[in-house]
């Protein structure tokens, strides 16, 4: 489990507590969190996921595959160093903390 803080561009931000094994746009959505559309239900085919991870966290998370990575250029809102798909990041402890913004737009 990882308590997950969500910024949306309207600067509202929500902290949830997602269990392992749960993607960054799941929880997203569960928890009636604007600014994250998951369009694709999560199988990196979108790009309406696109979010912001906090800089300080880049370093802890696994590395964008080639398929997100390509999909990363389809995002509707500037793409950005730390840009990621949020159906791509699963839930661990490790990520205990973790801050993401989330663009202004996803379409
Ligand atoms: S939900 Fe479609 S790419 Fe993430």
């Amino acid at each position: 489990m990882a308590n997950i803080t969500f910024v949306e561009a309207s600067g509202q931000s929500t902290t949830v507590n997602l269990a392992d094994g749960w993607n960054l746009m799941q929880g997203a959505i569960a928890n009636g969190i604007d600014g994250i559309l998951g369009e694709c239900g999560g199988s990196c085919a979108c790009a309406t996921c696109h979010c912001y991870v906090d800089e300080s966290w880049l370093d802890n998370l696994p590395p964008a595959s080639e398929n997100e990575l390509g999909m990363l250029e389809n995002v509707a809102a500037e793409r950005r160093p730390n840009s990621r798909l949020a159906c791509q990041i699963k839930a661990t402890a490790a990520l205990e903390g973790l801050i993401i913004q989330l663009p202004e737009t996803q379409e």
